[in-house]
Parts: C-alpha cells; sequence; structure tokens
C-alpha cells in the first residue's frame, strides 16, 4: 500500500475521538498531547449497547463509530461501582445520573458503613477496517458524605479517590484528575500503544 504524505505526517500521531461529553474530550486530549498524539472531537451517534459488561459496549460502539466514519476511532465507556451495591450502578451509570443522580446515590448509601466505590473506565480503538483493541483503566476511592465541588462532570462531586483521601474529583484540576483518574489509566494505555505497536497502516486519512 502506497502512504500519501497526510499519511506518513499524521501516521499515529492523530486520534478521533467519537463522544459528545466535552469533559471526557477534554480529559483525554491533555493527556495524549503529552504523547503527541492530537484529538479530534467528533460527534457521531454510535449504537450503545445494554450490557453488563462496559468492555462489551465500548467495543461495539467503537465498531460502529468506525464503520460510520471510516478514520481511526477511539471511544470511551465508563461507570461507577459501588461495593455496598454490589456493584451498582456499574454499566447503568449513565441511566443512574439522569434519573437519581449523584444525591440519589447519597441517599442510597444512608446508614450504609462500607463507602467503597470504583470508578471503571474502558478506551476502545477501532481501525478503518474494523479491528478493535481496549484498554481498561480503575480508580478505587469512596463515596463522599455529600457532593462536593464544581469541576468535572457527572459523579466527580461524589467520588473521592483513595490516592488523594479528602478531596473529591469535583474538587480537582482536571491536571489533578488526570494523574490518578480511571479515564486517564486507560488513556494512557492506549496511548502507550497507539505511538509505538499500532500498525501504521491504520491510520486512515480521506483523500
Ligand atoms: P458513559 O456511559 O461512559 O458516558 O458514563 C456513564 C456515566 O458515568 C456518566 O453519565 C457519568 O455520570 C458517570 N461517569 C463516567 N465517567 C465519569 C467520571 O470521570 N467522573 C464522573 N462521572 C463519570
Amino acid at each position: 500500500m502506497e502512504l500519501s504524505t497526510y499519511e506518513i505526517l499524521l501516521r499515529n500521531k492523530l486520534i478521533f475521538f467519537a463522544t459528545g461529553n466535552i469533559h471526557k474530550f477534554n480529559e483525554a486530549r491533555r493527556i495524549l498531547a503529552e504523547y503527541n498524539i492530537a484529538t479530534a472531537m467528533i460527534k457521531v451517534k454510535t449504537l450503545e449497547l445494554q450490557d453488563d459488561n462496559i468492555e462489551n459496549i465500548a467495543r461495539l460502539s467503537a465498531i460502529d463509530a468506525a464503520s460510520k466514519i471510516n478514520l481511526p476511532v477511539i471511544v470511551e465507556d465508563a461507570g461507577l461501582f459501588i461495593d455496598a451495591l454490589n456493584g451498582f450502578p456499574g454499566p447503568y451509570s449513565s441511566y443512574v445520573y439522569r434519573t437519581i443522580g449523584k444525591e440519589g446515590i447519597i441517599k442510597l448509601l444512608e446508614g450504609v458503613s462500607s463507602r467503597k466505590a470504583y470508578f471503571k473506565s474502558v478506551v476502545a480503538f477501532c481501525s478503518p477496517d474494523g479491528n478493535v483493541i481496549c484498554f481498561e483503566g480503575i480508580i478505587e476511592g469512596k463515596i463522599a458524605m455529600e457532593p462536593r465541588g464544581s469541576s468535572g462532570f457527572g459523579f466527580d462531586p461524589i467520588f473521592e479517590p483513595a490516592e488523594q483521601p479528602g478531596e473529591t474529583f469535583g474538587e480537582m484540576s482536571i491536571e489533578n484528575k488526570n494523574r490518578f483518574s480511571h479515564r486517564a489509566k486507560a488513556v494512557r494505555k492506549f496511548a502507550e500503544w497507539y505511538r509505538t505497536q499500532a500498525p501504521s497502516t491504520f491510520i486512515g486519512v480521506p483523500n
């Protein structure tokens, strides 16, 4: 296969992130920049499978996005897993956030002694020819007694990472959240792979 000048210049230095969430995009963009990978946000409606496993959701979504845009693309799916609720809301986090919200989670934990929880993120990469690979990141922590801070999004104000006890993600700058977060860990794993091991023909720049 003959590579165009664009392909040579952009090879493994550019990735399209299919998401409608600007916070996720900004978190990922900063990390990928550390690896000299530029990130373009692309809003494309992708299939969101209902599944107990967020890797399956991310994988299918990435395959669908790549087939629609014909470019190397990542999607990311994440969830909050609370020990005392047997992992709920997990893959249903988005629905739970939209319905009972963070205050609802605090209510569910009233009188419960263990507030242990973790966030999990799966970044799924798919090449235009349909090859998909997933990267996972987990951050352990606990659910705060009440929401604190206005940074970030979603459940950030009620999650205290174990590495920084007493401070919620909602009280942190993006830089600080990126030091620990589930998404940061998954994105870093992807970046390491993309800049070194991803087959160069994965890049498909339209004529
Ligand atoms: P999604 O399906 O990956 O968009 O994530 C599901 C839900 O989990 C979102 O609607 C958020 O409420 C929550 N969530 C995912 N990642 C984060 C995060 O980094 N901080 C706070 N909440 C998050």
